[in-house]
């Protein structure tokens, strides 16, 4: 048997996955190095939460392999669980619950200190908010909190449907800060599901864009723009474009944790 290249975290080798007379995901080659952050880019039907729902172990392919930090989900699922974090395109909540309730609950199935939950309340910018109720959130505190839940058990792996889908400009960005910080601080391997160009282009290393359950094309943001070869690029040669989204932050005059 062929050892499991080391620097690969994700594996899917002709994947296939129907639901009665629909063929979901038709075939999918697709590799994804550590440390990378990936972005997964399609249109709704696409295919990506069902290939997202594979890969994390949730849904079985019919047919194909997919190798997860070197391991199949039908022989090291205990540790899979340990390694891997991730953030269902919905999250439902104990409404009920404080955010500092919730997140004790989450450490808890992992047996995690307390020590960690102040960690990450920290990490996700929701320290003021600890005492709230969850059904008192806004959209995107809810979606920090289901964020950081992933986050309890420091994963190597990050997993995300669509985290930022339905959140205003400036939400989405308190979700990017905090996944620049994982990539930066700790060599977070990430995918996330999006239907937002911009957020490919500000956050992902490698992008992939999918539909109709099959793999359109892939590659950096500059070979996916058609830059040629022998560019090599640099802080200087990227031009920063100035977006929709600064253009808000700086009419709303409004920033992070407000
Ligand atoms: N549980 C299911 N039962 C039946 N059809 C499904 C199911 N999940 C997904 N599909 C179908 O598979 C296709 C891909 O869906 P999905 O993976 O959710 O796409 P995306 O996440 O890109 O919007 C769609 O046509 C969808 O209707
Ligand atoms: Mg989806």
């Amino acid at each position: 048997m062929k050892a499991p290249n080391q620097s690969l975290a994700i594996e899917v080798k002709g994947v296939v996955k129907s639901f009665k007379t629909v063929q979901a995901v038709k075939g999918i080659d697709l590799q994804i190095q550590s440390g990378h952050f990936v972005a997964l880019l399609g249109p709704n039907g696409a295919g990506k939460t069902t290939l997202v729902e594979m890969i994390e172990g949730i849904q079985k392919p019919d047919s194909g392999e997919i190798l997860v930090l070197g391991k199949s989900w039908k022989h090291h699922s205990a540790e899979l669980h340990r390694e891997i974090g991730l953030c269902l395109q919905e999250t439902r909540f104990i409404d009920k619950l404080r955010v500092i309730e919730t997140l004790r609950l989450f450490a808890g199935f992992y047996g995690l200190r307390n020590d960690r939950v102040e960690e990450v309340i920290d990490l996700i910018g929701l320290d003021d908010k600890r005492k709230a109720f969850v059904v008192n959130l806004s959209g995107g505190q809810r979606q920090r909190l289901a964020l950081g839940i992933s986050l309890l058990n420091r994963p190597r792996l990050l997993l995300l449907d669509e985290p930022t889908t339905g959140l205003d400009p400036n939400a989405r960005r308190e979700i990017w800060v905090i996944l620049q910080k994982m990539k930066s601080e700790l060599n977070t391997t990430l995918v996330l599901t999006t239907h937002y160009m911009e957020e490919a282009e500000q956050l992902c290393d490698h992008i992939v864009i999918m539909d109709q359950g099959v793999i359109l094309k892939e590659g950096t943001l500059n070979s996916l723009l058609g830059v040629g070869p022998g560019y090599e690029p640099t802080m200087v040669t990227i031009p920063f474009k100035r977006t929709l989204d600064d253009l808000f932050t700086e009419l709303t005059g409004r920033h992070l944790h407000e």
